[in-house]
């Protein structure tokens, strides 16, 4: 079920002529989107950069992945983002014929003046933006596409159509990120009827967000294309489509597969002449997104502050340097000193030089607020730079108000944000450099958590709960992180966790009070279930990340992770609520801990984690409620109901409405 209330703008039909697999010469034109509301001025830089963008997407069209992104221009105001994906089993030469007609006709044709557009062929897909587009799960606007021949037996080929794409998605998603995100399978659907589906992801997507749009798009099936032949749901990040009759390049190798059946399907035939198709274009927009710019920024702001270390220095020789650092700390820094925005406020010059000009060998990590960087200020002392890329809804002396607010926020277990750089568009956060790195890079990588022992994991889940607490009790404002995630843990030179990233939502001028947002900031499988599909946000939507944080850091596992047992597939809140139901909640553990953990506080973590993640968020405890449970025994602490599942469901036997 997605909240969105969707309003039916449009509806187009299209005839599709022949779908001609041998001959690649003339792409199929599908649909476009371009918002007239953003525009540029005939012969501006915008436009100028336009051109360039395009024609470099023209010319790297043939690469054998299918894919290529690009950016054109040095000012950010008037740079173009923009990416190209070919169907996946097209050659490149057949790649290049789409991309090019595609960078012709959108410019000619379709959005002459528009900044942001989307086109889509059947073999490919072209899409520019005046904000970066990379690496980040948009499914917004979404097209519906359905074949309007009715099928026989609806329900039994619908069903048949999401297994067989949800069974496509691990092969898709899981490619390396060097590889085309792409998958294909035929299934036989009656003995003269085979099913043809497809689903793919443009390639910059992590494993984890194309798994994640791949399942939301399959959960669309049913509202689009429902007793129909065919259907299609495309999202700007990913696609899937499935027909009875072949629309792309079966794989030489078929798979051996010994079935009776009488009536063997020669796979390359072209669909009979009169299978030609009349194509329904739907287009669903959330209404909340009808006024105002058209490209939504979506919910998964991938890794913040994921912070590299890029030197190779020896464990103990980052931790001399830092242990010197923190002696060196300049006085403006000092706690008890922040009273004036001006003791905050470093100059572009100092920061340029402590980042060599932001250069890539600085760039620790990219994130949805921006890049962040790494310095060094002449007095020796480390810093990061997270370099704000988007624009905050706030004016000059609010954004100041706001760092100066941040600023005072103090804690062992935060990070702390030294101070800030306004000048021209620079908008730059500096922060408290940790050489160790964020926690995932410890506890998702195999040869490194061995490092986290039980008792470091145990130091580290209490240090987290006493900075959230601190943000959301103790400090004389309550702050809700909203992003709470394994890559906003920072680990400092002793391994003490560090939150990071807290308070982005005041900076940006973002709903800053509990309550609904149309702005959902957050990583998908760490946001409660209120908050990914209602947009609702408290204290206990961060406990309810908190819940999955500890699931994580005890089971070494991301909270994506799948675990295969006799009858199903369940992700890892199932599989911990099933392992604690059945008193075997020691089976979570992470192997590596082995011996070396209290079966007390194991069983005492797992068991607030699950009422952390518990669906009514009146259920989950409060983070002074968790803290007092860590700190004794002794407490009795309630039974969790079953955590809410609505990550990974594989089929929606109803028809979603909304
Ligand atoms: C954009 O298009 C809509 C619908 O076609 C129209 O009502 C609106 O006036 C247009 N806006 C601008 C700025 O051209
Ligand atoms: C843009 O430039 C072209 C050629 O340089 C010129 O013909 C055209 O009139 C210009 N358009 C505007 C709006 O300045
Ligand atoms: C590909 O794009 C790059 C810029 O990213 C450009 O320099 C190059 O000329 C393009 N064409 C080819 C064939 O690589
Ligand atoms: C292409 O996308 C990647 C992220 O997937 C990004 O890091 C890179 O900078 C982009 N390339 C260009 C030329 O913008
Ligand atoms: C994109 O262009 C629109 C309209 O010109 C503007 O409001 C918006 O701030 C721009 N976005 C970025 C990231 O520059
Ligand atoms: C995909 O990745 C998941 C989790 O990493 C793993 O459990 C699964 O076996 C992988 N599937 C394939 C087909 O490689
Ligand atoms: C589908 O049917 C054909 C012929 O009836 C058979 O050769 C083929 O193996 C079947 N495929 C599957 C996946 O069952």
């Amino acid at each position: 079920m997605v909240s969105l209330s969707i309003s039916m703008v449009n509806l187009v039909l299209f005839w599709l002529s022949f779908l001609s697999l041998t001959s690649e010469a003339v792409p199929s034109y599908r649909f476009h989107i371009c918002s007239n509301e953003t525009t540029f001025i005939p012969n501006s830089t915008y436009q100028s950069n336009l051109k360039d963008l395009l024609l470099s997407l023209s010319s790297n069209s043939t690469r054998e992945i299918g894919f290529y992104n690009n950016t054109v221009g040095q000012n950010p105001e008037t740079s173009v983002y923009g990416l190209f994906l070919c169907r996946g089993d097209l050659t490149p030469d057949a790649c290049q014929d789409c991309v090019s007609t595609a960078t012709n006709e959108i410019v000619q044709q379709y959005c002459p003046v528009e900044k942001v557009a989307m086109i889509w062929y059947d073999e490919c897909m072209l899409r520019y933006s005046n904000r970066s587009i990379f690496s980040v799960m948009e499914d917004q606007p979404r097209k519906y596409l359905w074949n309007v021949l009715d099928i026989t037996e609806p329900d039994r080929f619908l069903k048949l159509a999401q297994t067989t794409l949800s069974d496509l998605v691990p092969l898709a998603a899981n490619a390396s990120s060097a590889a085309k995100k792409f998958a294909t399978k035929e299934v036989n659907f009656t003995v003269l009827q085979t099913m043809y589906s497809l689903v793919q992801c443009t390639p910059d997507l992590s494993s984890f967000d194309c798994n994640r749009c791949l399942r939301e798009a399959i959960k669309n099936v049913p509202t689009c294309c429902s007793g129909k032949q065919g259907g299609r749901v495309m999202y700007p990040s990913c696609t899937i489509r499935y027909e009875v009759s072949p629309f792309y390049q079966i794989k030489a190798v078929a798979p051996p597969v010994p079935a009776p059946g009488p009536t063997p399907i020669p796979l390359l035939l072209p669909p009979p002449p009169d299978a030609k198709l009349i194509y329904q274009l739907l287009i669903l927009q959330c209404r909340a997104r009808k006024s105002g710019i058209s490209w939504p920024i979506i919910l998964a702001i991938v890794a913040s502050i994921s912070v590299l270390a890029l030197l190779a220095l020896s464990y103990y020789f980052l931790r001399r340097r830092t242990k010197k650092k923190y002696n060196s700390l300049p006085d403006k820094n000092a706690a008890s000193d922040i009273t004036t925005i001006e003791s905050l406020q470093f100059d572009l010059a100092t920061i340029q030089a402590a980042t060599n000009k932001f250069s890539d060998d600085n760039r620790l990590g990219g994130g949805g607020f921006g890049e962040v960087y790494k310095g060094i200020l002449l007095n020796r002392q480390e810093i990061a730079v997270k370099r704000l890329s988007e624009s905050s809804g706030q004016g000059v002396e609010e954004f100041k108000n706001e760092i100066l607010v941040v600023a005072k926020l103090q804690h062992r277990n935060l990070v702390r944000l030294l101070g800030f750089c306004l000048e021209g568009k620079e908008k730059l956060l500096i922060y408290e450099f940790m050489p160790n790195k964020s926690l995932d890079q410890f506890l998702f990588e195999s040869d490194k958590k061995k490092i986290l022992d039980w008792s470091r994991r145990y130091k580290i889940i209490e240090g987290i709960a006493r900075g959230i607490l601190y943000l959301h009790e103790d400090s004389q404002l309550r702050i809700i992180h909203r992003d709470l995630k394994a890559n906003n843990i920072l680990l400092d030179e002793d391994m003490n966790p560090k939150i990071s990233d807290f308070g982005m939502a005041r900076i940006f001028g973002v709903d800053q009070i509990e309550g609904k947002t149309k702005k959902v900031i957050g990583t998908y499988g760490y946001m409660s279930p209120e908050y990914a599909m209602h947009g609702q946000f408290s204290v206990k939507s961060d406990v309810y990340s908190f819940g999955v944080l500890v699931l994580e850091i005890l089971s070494g596992n991301k909270i994506n992770s799948l675990y295969q047992s006799e009858t199903t597939t369940k992700d890892l809140l199932s599989y911990a609520w099933e392992h604690w139901s059945n008193g075997t909640a020691l089976e979570l553990l992470d192997p590596t801990l082995r011996d070396s953990y209290s079966r007390n506080e194991v069983n005492q973590c797992i068991h607030i984690a699950l009422l952390c993640v518990q669906e009514n968020p009146a259920d989950r405890p409060t983070m002074a409620n968790i803290i007092l449970m860590l700190d004794s025994y002794s407490v009795t602490l309630k039974t969790p109901q079953q955590p809410a599942v609505f990550i990974l469901s594989k089929t929606e036997p109803t028809t979603p409405t909304e």
